[in-house]
């Protein structure tokens, strides 16, 4: 195996309207534009000094976008992308995405909750617990259906626990 790796770096979305998905990352997001090539339709758009975090690419002009599955990637019946979480420092922060989100219309796909036992989630017939790091969350999608999660709060892999059963170290 090879060592090293030291965090996801970038990711790549193909996308079917680069402009569109440009204007909601960059004034819903917040994500700065780094480079935009628009005669190869190719973007790069990053969070903080990191030259991208996200790198665009509009699909090929001669594939019908009418073709193209645009619903929510969690529920499509393929292998692949699930969902991009991003994580928000500072809870006052995350909340006013929240509020964010509402004024601009954005739909929930999962509404705010709390990845953990004390969510509400759980009812007594249902106890068994899968994963959940305690962080608070909310999930919309992106232009094109990727599934988007915003969290505050995870907890870190420190010992054997609930919610890290087998952790390796
Ligand atoms: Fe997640």
């Amino acid at each position: 195996m090879i060592a090293g790796i030291s965090r996801i770096g970038h990711i790549g979305i193909r996308v079917t309207n680069i402009k569109r998905s440009l204007d909601f990352y960059k004034n819903i997001l917040g994500f700065k534009l780094t480079a935009y090539w628009e005669d190869n339709k190719q973007c790069f758009v990053r969070i903080d000094d990191m030259h991208h975090d996200i790198v665009f690419f509009e699909i090929d002009e001669s594939i019908d976008r009418k073709d193209i599955d645009q619903t929510d990637t969690a529920k499509r019946p393929n292998t692949g992308l699930d969902h991009i979480a991003f994580e928000i420092k500072e809870r006052q922060d995350w909340l006013n995405a929240i509020e964010t989100m509402k004024s601009n219309g954005i739909k929930f796909v999962v509404p705010p909750c709390v990845h953990a036992y004390e969510s509400g989630f759980f009812t007594e017939d249902e106890a068994k617990f899968y994963g959940g790091a305690g962080s608070h969350s909310f999930y919309i999608t992106d232009p094109d259906g990727n599934r988007l999660e915003f969290f505050w709060g995870s907890m870190k892999v420190t010992k054997v626990s609930l919610a890290a059963p087998n952790p390796e170290f």
